[in-house]
């Protein structure tokens, strides 16, 4: 059965074809030119949390939320909660922190632990592409994901829950002033979880920080979670003789993404130069062009959507403190 519809600009619903993907497919025409791009779609999640490698503070603030979903009696009915407070399901998870960390990975876990698909949205996709279209399709992809049983992750939303423009110089700030105002309101009034992934933002929106009940950090791992992750990401059938100790005690700074691209180079060396093992020194060599050109990227300064600014500044937002 399928489990959501496609609408199309003339707002005729069409039920989907069993192998088709659940998507909302966007029309857009710009000069007589019909153009089409898929813009939100369920699917079922890809990771549960057996995938991922997490510090524990991180792992322990998502299941603190996740509970409310997954305790509702106890807590609203046996422990009186819903006397004193609104018996809703509304709440706001903000997983920010390093690229790479799995903050995306995190947002299907959540969806798979609670049984429920999972409706990603990349917002700078929104913004960029989606601006002057917004009410209609904004409160469509809302009844959609009610429709499809998604949780709504909005991805790169570092645009979304940072303060909006209030001096707005051109047309371009209005609109995308708007975008994020409507779907401020969406936001407040869907009685759901919604997931937001982000980096390190400088400036949140105070109507966004109202709606999130928990800002969850993902660092970089430590050690032993580097381990863990080169264990994981080396599959146990290739033939190597990897000193993984050495790889997560050696390259500190490195992401699960990281380390999972140096998997990947590395492999590919050794099959380039038909060895008949990935060889120790091909992962060294392949994480430390990683490191490399991270380091050379953060030279160049380039400007990239992936702004990163100091926990300092973090905190100067939160009253001093880092939001759990
Ligand atoms: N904590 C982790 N545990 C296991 N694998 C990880 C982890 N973090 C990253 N990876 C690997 O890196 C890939 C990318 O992770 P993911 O997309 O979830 O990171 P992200 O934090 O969302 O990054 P970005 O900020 O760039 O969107 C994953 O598919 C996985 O292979
Ligand atoms: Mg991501």
């Amino acid at each position: 059965m399928p489990l959501g519809k496609r609408i199309n600009s003339s707002g005729i619903n069409q039920p989907l074809q069993s192998n088709e993907k659940i998507s909302e497919k966007i029309n857009t025409s710009a000069n007589d030119k019909e153009t089409s791009f898929t813009l939100f779609q369920a699917e079922k999640p890809q990771y549960s949390f057996e995938d991922i490698i997490l510090n524990r503070d991180t792992y322990d603030a998502i299941q603190d939320v996740l509970v409310l979903y997954e305790k509702r009696e106890l807590l609203f009915d046996k422990w009186g909660l819903g006397n004193t407070q609104k018996k809703q399901n509304r709440a706001g998870i903000n997983l920010y922190g390093y690229p790479g960390t799995g903050k995306s990975m995190v947002a299907h876990a959540i969806a798979n632990q609670l049984g429920r698909n999972i409706l990603a949205v990349d917002y700078s996709q929104i913004e960029s592409k989606y601006v002057g279209e917004t009410s209609k399709n904004l409160v469509s992809m809302f009844d959609y994901a009610k429709e499809s049983n998604s949780i709504i992750f909005f991805d790169e939303a570092d645009a979304l829950l940072s303060r909006r423009v209030t001096n707005m110089s051109n047309s371009t700030d209005v609109s995308v002033n708007q975008t994020r105002s409507v779907l401020l309101v969406l936001i407040n009034d869907f009685d759901d979880l919604i997931l937001f992934a982000s980096n390190f933002i400088s400036n949140y929106d105070p109507a966004f920080i109202r709606r999130i009940l928990a800002h969850v950090k993902f660092d970089l791992p430590d050690e032993e979670n580097r381990l863990k992750l080169w264990r994981m990401h080396i599959p146990q059938q290739m033939p190597t003789d990897v000193d993984i100790k050495t790889l997560a005690e050696k390259y500190n700074g490195v992401s699960g993404a990281d380390i999972s691209n140096a998997v990947f180079n590395a492999s590919l060396r050794a099959a380039r130069l038909s060895e008949d093992k990935v060889c120790h020194i091909y992962f060294e060599e392949a994480i430390e062009r990683i490191i490399q050109s991270k380091a050379d990227n953060d030279n160049l300064g380039t400007l990239t959507s992936k702004r990163v600014v100091s926990e300092e500044y973090v905190k100067s937002q939160f009253g001093g403190r880092l939001p759990k």
